[in-house]
């Protein structure tokens, strides 16, 4: 049975904060409740298929139904493994037409996950190679994007070989520079077309490096006092994640320095950020993998539609996600998540085992949307400790650094 974090150990969490700084971390140093893990049999049951042609990023891509993706084999579970791998078709000989499209898959979790959530993913390979787009992302869906916010997690193009975060808002938020995060800023504006973009700077965040390194973990927290996201490679992930289960609390502590840090005095996180589903897909082409001046500087040459044309073999054998888990997480005891039709706190849950955090099963991606405005009326009952944590901590950096 997993130990459920009750809100009174956040009552003192503060008091704590001030005590330990600046030893620690200042805005890592939260414990958090396990809320789902999507994984193994399981992993596929939680999504929706999106099942249409891309018409966001306009790939040469048809995103299959569930049928299809499970028929084709573009989603399964490994037998060896119990990954889930999630890929481009690699067999079918597309001939050349007006219209290109080769079947790929993009899936969308049922659950949103609102401020105060955190999210790991440890994969053991991302998609890559000229015109592979792929992309480990969040959404908020309850408004016209991007009035709900987006955070990209993973995402780069072709041969590049690091990773890219971005938030992508309305104007007004952006990304301030700060001394707490370790990447490369490339864009400061998060309702530019390219969103606040981070870019990673340790070795092996993408492509055929990512692969042969074996992969990886990328987090996200999404706090009331800024988004952060961190990267690990396999061989240096910190024991709070490598020691982890479905069922641990995740204690932040040991995680070092974020890649990236959105801090709120430079966007304000509860009014750019509505709740956020997860969002797993592989376009081909598009409106930035495709662009020729991007393609042929980013490892490619040739055009990126030639690619899609013909068997997709070899070109697409590198063109999957290999996934171990997705765990998702709470802060506190009062925000919730929410799930199919119903809205759930980690203190409701008699374990945090993933099966309890599940009280429906949803009809669709429109069920999260439906429901985010009882999550968000929630939140504001949490903002309460959270506001008082970041006015504390702060107080605390000015009392110690
Ligand atoms: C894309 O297509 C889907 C399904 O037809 C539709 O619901 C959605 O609004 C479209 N999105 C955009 C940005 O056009
Ligand atoms: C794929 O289709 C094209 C056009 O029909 C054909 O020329 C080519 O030989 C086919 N390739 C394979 C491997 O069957
Ligand atoms: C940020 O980008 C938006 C969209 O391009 C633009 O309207 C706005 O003026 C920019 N803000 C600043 C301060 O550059
Ligand atoms: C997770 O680890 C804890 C502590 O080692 C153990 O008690 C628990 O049974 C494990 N849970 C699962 C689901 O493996
Ligand atoms: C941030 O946005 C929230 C929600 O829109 C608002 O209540 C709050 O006053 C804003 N905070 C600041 C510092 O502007
Ligand atoms: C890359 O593409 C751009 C735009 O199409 C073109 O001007 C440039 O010559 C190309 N460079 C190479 C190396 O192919
Ligand atoms: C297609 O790619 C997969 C990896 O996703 C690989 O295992 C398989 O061998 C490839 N198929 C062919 C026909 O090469
Ligand atoms: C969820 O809500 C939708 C729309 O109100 C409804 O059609 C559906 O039956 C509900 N699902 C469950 C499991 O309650």
């Amino acid at each position: 049975m997993a130990k459920t974090v009750s809100v009174n150990t956040f009552r003192f969490l503060p008091f704590t904060l001030l005590l330990l700084l600046p030893g620690l971390f200042r805005l890592s140093a939260a414990i958090y409740t396990p809320i789902r893990e999507y994984s193994g049999d399981e992993f596929f049951s939680e999504w929706d298929y999106y099942g249409d042609i891309d018409n966001t990023t306009w790939g040469n891509v048809d995103y299959v139904d569930q049928s299809t993706g499970a028929s084709q084999r573009l989603t399964y579970i490994d037998p060896n493994t119990n990954h889930a791998i999630i890929r481009v078709d690699n067999t079918t000989n597309i001939t050349a037409a007006a219209t290109v499209n080769r079947n790929s898959v993009k899936i969308t979790t049922k659950d949103a996950y609102p401020i105060g959530s955190l999210v790991i993913i440890d994969t053991w390979h991302i998609p890559y190679g000229c015109s592979v787009w792929p992309s480990f992302w969040m959404l908020g869906t309850n408004l016209l994007w991007p009035n709900s916010g987006e955070i990209d997690i993973i995402e780069a193009i072709n041969n590049l070989d690091s990773n890219q975060y971005a938030l992508h808002t309305t104007s007004g938020c952006f990304l301030g520079t700060n001394s707490i995060q370790s990447g490369s800023i490339l864009q400061t504006n998060c309702s530019t077309g390219a969103g606040c973009v981070v870019q990673e700077k340790k070795p092996n965040s993408f492509g055929s490096g990512f692969a042969q390194a074996g992969g990886g973990v990328f987090a996200t927290q999404l706090d009331v006092s800024g988004i952060y996201m961190w990267f690990w490679p396999r061989g240096s992930l910190p024991a709070s994640i490598s020691q982890a289960n479905s069922s641990s609390t995740m204690n932040l502590a040991d995680w070092g320095t974020p890649t990236a840090a959105y801090l709120s005095n430079a966007c304000n996180i509860t009014q750019y950020f509505q709740p956020q589903q997860l969002i797993i897909d592989i376009t081909l082409c598009g409106v930035w993998a495709g662009v020729p001046s991007i393609y042929n500087s980013t490892g490619c040459s040739g055009q990126c539609i030639d690619n899609v044309i013909g068997t997709g073999n070899p070109i697409y054998n590198n063109a999957y996600w290999d996934i171990a888990y997705i765990r998702t997480y709470l802060a506190t005891a009062t925000t919730t998540v929410t799930t199919g039709n119903t809205s759930v706190s980690p203190a409701s849950l008699p374990s945090a085992s993933p099966a309890s955090a599940s009280t429906s099963s949803s009809s669709g991606a429109n069920d999260a949307n439906a429901n985010a405005a009882p999550a968000a009326s929630t939140l504001v009952h949490s903002l309460s400790w959270s506001s008082w944590l970041c006015v504390l901590v702060l107080l605390g950096v000015l009392r110690f650094c």
